[in-house]
């Protein structure tokens, strides 16, 4: 009809009309396909040997290092709000604890493994991840055992990082998270995870793209875990390894993974959308770091924008790239922000 003619010659090109699809709030959430929820936020805990401590991080804005008594009072209104997942980071300050082989880090009386047990029977719903690595524990820093040349022996590192998951999920965390990036720890922490009969109630995360570089300052600080000698360029990833990266990912699946991290996240987008394609059968996590986090806290101070606002966006993006679990130091703010 002449209506449809003249309505068609006005509006241009029907395929050019996009607006309509997203002009209500609800129909722009409808764009994303998958929406922040509370749940999908694992929130990143700093526990001392020092029972008592409660330290503020000057490089990490509003997060504390907290002693094992600390830690209740703390979670309480957090767990009532809907936080469901933490994930600890033991970090030992009594002098002399530390030594060459991380002896520390499965210490039954140390801070990680006393706090699994005071959480789990505190908070029987919330969902216990336990960061495995050895450099909160080596005298030197680095995350495994080394050789007399100062490079990592990788078999002792293996050994003793998957004797070290055992420790936790005996202890009884739900999931295993080994950072340390040693090559086979995977397929180690599964042999022995089916080995003691735990295979069955214990998911393992593996931190399979770890890169390394600039963004983990601030979570050094707050564990004292900066190599006393070099850098961990030999075992974490280079930063434009993008290919290295889909190895790795690839090599964790096969290695018996439930879900694979990438990490750093924000500088790491295309890593996740790799991981989401080459994983499409498993979850897949991102660590939103603490660099990231600092740098997100700097900007909002310096009135580049307003720190609710980043904190969603940087979130969100990490989501669109395919992620659906993040580990995310604003964890308790979305616990305000978020309704679900
Ligand atoms: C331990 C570990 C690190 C992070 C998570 N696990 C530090 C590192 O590898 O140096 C970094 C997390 C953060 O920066 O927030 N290997
Ligand atoms: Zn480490």
């Amino acid at each position: 009809t002449s209506t449809a003619a003249t309505s068609v010659s006005i509006c241009g090109d029907i395929s050019s009309q996009l607006h309509g699809g997203y002009c209500h709030p609800l129909a722009r959430s409808w764009q994303a396909e998958r929406q922040l929820t509370k749940s999908m936020l694992i929130y990143p805990l700093f526990v001392s040997d020092q029972d008592d401590e409660e330290l503020l991080i000057p490089s990490l804005p509003n997060q504390y290092r907290r002693g094992v008594n600390r830690l209740i009072p703390f979670l309480e209104p957090l767990v009532h709000k809907g936080l469901r997942s933490v994930i600890l980071f033991g970090v030992p300050v009594r002098p002399g604890v530390k030594d060459a082989l991380g002896t520390a880090a499965d210490d039954p009386e140390g801070p990680v493994i006393r706090s699994i047990r005071l959480l789990r029977q505190r908070f029987p719903h919330l969902f216990i991840v336990t960061d495995v690595c050895l450099c909160e524990y080596t005298s030197h820093g680095h995350c495994g055992i080394l050789r007399d040349d100062g490079s990592l022996n990788n078999q002792l590192s293996v050994d003793r990082v998957s004797d070290v998951a055992i420790a936790y999920a005996q202890a009884g965390a739900h999931c295993v998270a080994p950072s340390d990036m040693n090559d086979g720890r995977i397929r180690a922490i599964k042999l022995k995870l089916i080995e003691e009969g735990m295979s069955h109630r214990v998911v393992l995360m593996s931190y399979a793209a770890k890169f390394s570089g600039c963004l983990y300052g601030p979570f050094r600080d707050a564990a004292g875990s900066a190599p006393s000698f070099g850098d961990r360029r030999c075992y974490q990833l280079p930063p434009g390894g993008r290919g290295l990266a889909r190895r790795a990912i690839v090599r964790d699946i096969n290695e018996g993974a439930d879900i694979i991290m990438v990490k750093p996240a924000g500088q790491y987008l295309d890593i996740i959308s790799d991981a989401k394609e080459l994983g499409k059968d498993l979850p897949i996590a991102a660590y939103q770091v603490s660099g990231e986090f600092a740098m997100v806290h700097a900007g909002a101070k310096a009135g580049v924008f307003d720190l609710k606002a980043m904190a969603f966006e940087s979130t969100e993006s990490i989501l669109r790239a395919g992620a659906t679990i993040v580990v995310s130091y604003f964890a308790p703010e979305f616990m305000d922000w978020l309704s679900v």
